[in-house]
């Protein structure tokens, strides 16, 4: 089966590693959840994956060929889409011209194909596709950021916070747009600060902090064991030596949901947003 293996990735912004030897597998045909808090380092590491920053040291290898340290429209044309955080659509463009754009660098024929398979996977988007972007609703705005990422018919794609900035019911009605993308055999990279709705979706989770990764398991063990997940989230700002997610030495892991501190009630439940 067809693999995105990122192994001992490293990242640098500002003068600082905010990745840290970060391994991570992404099987074709399943969700995989990368979790963590504002600032862990999720966002830099789906730019450096995309090919937007550099990995230094570490691999990113698609069924043994290396992308890491490619440009980034190669590391498209090899079956790697990102959703980079906060994409934004081009307002005054109607939805149909907005997908377009985005197959720019695609072959005529590809575009074609890819625009339609997109397309098929948004059925909501058919009546709205020549509507401008800026009269579309924020759900609706983010199934147009999502098919921009799959005219390239992709076999993997990291969407980076799908859930940001909308209402939990909007959200609702992106979720079976995701299982069909993965049903579909396309490997899915979903990476979210809230884990309610990507540990729904996901087969295999990740939780990340501080640049390292604290948890790597099934993501159905961190439905059942929300205290792994607190953990983690609670280690924001601690300047001590980072203990793994569950360890009995972690600082003031909640015993019981109803203790957990604000941040670690955010990890589950999404902020109130407008769609
Ligand atoms: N352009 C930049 N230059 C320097 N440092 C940056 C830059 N962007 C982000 N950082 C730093 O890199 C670290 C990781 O940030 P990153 O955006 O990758 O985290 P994140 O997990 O995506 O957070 P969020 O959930 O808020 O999106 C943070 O310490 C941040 O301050
Ligand atoms: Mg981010």
């Amino acid at each position: 089966m067809s693999e995105l293996v990122l192994d001992g990735v490293c990242v640098e912004r500002g003068g600082r590693t905010v990745v840290k030897d970060v391994t991570i597998t992404v099987p074709a045909g399943q969700v995989t959840a990368l979790l963590g808090p504002n600032g862990a380092g999720k966002s830099s590491l789906v730019l450096a994956i995309g090919g937007v920053l550099r990995p230094r040291p570490g691999s990113v290898s698609l069924d043994g060929s290396e992308l890491a340290g490619k440009r980034p429209e190669k590391i498209r044309a090899a079956g790697v889409a990102i959703v980079p955080e906060g994409r934004r659509l081009l307002p005054d463009l109607t939805v149909d011209d907005n997908i377009r754009v985005a197959t720019y660098a695609l072959p005529a024929a590809g575009a074609l194909a890819g625009r339609k398979r997109a397309l098929e996977l948004f059925p909501a988007l058919e009546k709205r596709r020549g509507v401008p972007a800026r009269s579309l609703s924020g759900g609706e705005q983010q199934m147009v950021v999502l098919a921009q990422a799959l005219v390239s018919q992709p076999k993997f794609i990291l969407i980076d916070e799908l859930s940001l900035g909308l209402a939990p019911v909007v959200v609702n009605r992106l979720i079976p747009v995701i299982r069909a993308m993965a049903d579909s055999g396309i490997g899915v990279l979903l990476i979210e600060q809230f884990a309610t709705v990507a540990l729904g979706l996901a087969t295999s989770a990740y939780v990340m902090e501080g640049g390292v990764i604290r948890y790597a398991g099934t993501a159905s063990e961190l439905r059942d064991k929300p205290d792994l997940l607190h953990s983690a989230y609670l280690l924001r700002g601690s300047t001590a030596a980072a203990p793994a997610a569950g360890d009995a030495a972690a600082p003031a892991a909640p015993a019981t949901p109803g203790t957990a501190a604000p941040g670690a009630a955010a990890a589950q439940t999404p902020p109130p947003a407008s769609g």
